[in-house]
């Protein structure tokens, strides 16, 4: 539904639903910078005030943004960025390199990108450099102005910075930070990233050309904000299409802010995690719930939702498993309680599961071994169970020692939950000897 109607004509109730569900899938989804970020004022001051002064003032700086997952990152630097880049003169003169840890994984490949992003390439063609530095150099040199006299301020940001201090000899992160110091070009280098410890992974020389500033988010939300903040988010917007709808919509949703076991399940994913991230997650499936003929978001959508996000994944892999590979963990689970954690290997587990069918079972019979080989193997590729020595081990797969990778309530709860598990296999799980 891409159209916009008039505003005389009506929406059907189908429609709304769509249409509020795609705006706010996109408030969760697109990563988009919100227009007003909660809590992070001074933050941002901070860092608008530290790259105006490079963009404008021509003073070279470096800053690390540290704070964990989700914590808002990445939407503060791009909500300061744009901002900046508002003004006329920075668009028209400021450079703007980012790089990721996770992407460029060393430095000739972030070089590469550093020229790429600086359109730079023509320039360089097939010339070679002696050095880093001297290449670096080199590109910096070809952004001055026509006449020279003046060069063009870069900012550099560099996400997931730590994973650029595992680079070799942390080339990259010297140079641009000595860059930085010497006032040849004026050049911001902007770190992210979730290590609170990332100035312990520098090296000295690193170190020493870092300027020591840093931003910290570190989300002092209490829990009744994060009740606000939660409102806001799944509210529509003044601008949406049917005024009706969305009045409605909205005081259901204060509503639902205020049920018990709303507020219940809310404060559980505030203890664990108060990140947005997290929280849209949560939105978001109990979003997927609402149809034209359920057009509100109810307590029951949001237990279910967070049933959904704390579903554990392991447990959820049982599910899927055939009945041969349950009973191979069954085994394992006694071999492991037998022997206190101790690793085992196929043999063992398979005279478990021989034991098993001789002497209790009535309704699962004999396998033939390579059919239960292929089964264990299954669960090894699952990662349900973990060889103990390297995949390189010169022995032969039915003596090689694995480990079970999961816990005894993990099994426990999956075989409950195991669509019509047969009985004596669910005694055998609960039995103490095997
Ligand atoms: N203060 C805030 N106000 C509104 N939305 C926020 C705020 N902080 C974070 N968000 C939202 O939370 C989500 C995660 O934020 P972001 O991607 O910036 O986290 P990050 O710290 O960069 O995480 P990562 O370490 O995984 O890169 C984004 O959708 C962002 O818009
Ligand atoms: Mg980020």
């Amino acid at each position: 539904m891409s159209k916009r109607k008039s505003k005389d004509t009506q929406w059907t109730a189908g429609e709304c639903v769509s249409q509020a569900q795609k705006i706010l899938r996109e408030r969760y989804c697109y990563q988009r910078v919100p227009s007003s970020p909660v809590g992070i004022e001074s933050q941002r001051k901070n860092l608008l005030e530290l790259l105006r002064r490079t963009a404008i003032h021509g003073e070279s700086n470096s800053v690390l943004i540290v704070g964990p997952r989700g914590s808002g990152k990445t939407m503060l630097l791009k909500s300061v960025l744009k901002e900046l880049f508002e003004v006329r003169e920075v668009q028209s003169n400021v450079l703007l390199v980012h790089l990721n840890g996770l992407l460029q994984t060393d430095d000739k490949i972030a070089l590469k990108e550093i020229t790429r992003q600086l359109q730079l390439e023509n320039v360089v063609g097939d010339k070679v450099f002696g050095s880093f530095a001297e290449n670096l150099t080199f590109l910096l040199e070809a952004l001055k102005k026509g006449n020279r006299s003046s060069s063009r301020p870069v900012i550099f940001t560099l996400d997931e910075f730590d994973l650029f201090a595992h680079h070799k000899n942390q080339t990259l992160l010297y140079n641009l930070l000595d860059i930085s110091q010497s006032a040849q070009t004026p050049v911001a280098v902007v770190g992210l990233t979730c290590r609170l410890d990332v100035l312990e992974l520098l090296e000295k020389r690193v170190k020493s050309r870092f300027s020591h500033r840093q931003i910290h988010l570190l989300n002092p939300m209490d829990f009744h904000q994060y009740i606000e903040t939660t409102q806001e988010h799944l509210g529509l917007p003044q601008d949406f299409p049917d005024e009706r709808f969305a009045q409605e919509w909205n005081s259901s949703i204060k509503m639902l802010c205020e049920d018990r076991s709303v507020k219940d399940v809310l404060r559980k994913h505030f203890n664990t995690s108060k990140d947005f991230r997290s929280l849209h997650m949560l939105l978001l499936m109990a979003l997927s719930r609402v149809t034209p003929t359920n057009p509100t978001i109810k307590p029951g959508d949001i237990q279910e939702a967070s049933r959904l996000c704390s579903m554990d994944a392991k447990a959820n892999i049982l599910h899927g498993l055939s009945i041969l590979e349950l009973c191979l963990i069954i085994a394992m689970k006694h071999l492991s309680e037998l022997y206190d954690g101790e690793p085992f290997n196929f043999q063992m587990v398979h005279n478990e599961f021989k034991k098993f069918i001789q002497r209790k079972s009535h309704s699962i019979h004999n396998f033939e071994t390579p059919v239960v080989l292929k089964a264990f193997e299954h669960l090894q590729q699952l990662e349900l169970i973990n060889p103990m020595d390297g995949p390189s081990a010169k022995i032969q797969k039915e003596y090689q020692l694995v480990k079970l990778m999961l816990d005894h309530s993990q099994i426990m709860e999956a075989l409950q939950k195991y669509p019509q598990c047969p009985t004596d296999v669910k005694q055998w799980a609960t039995s103490a000897f095997g």
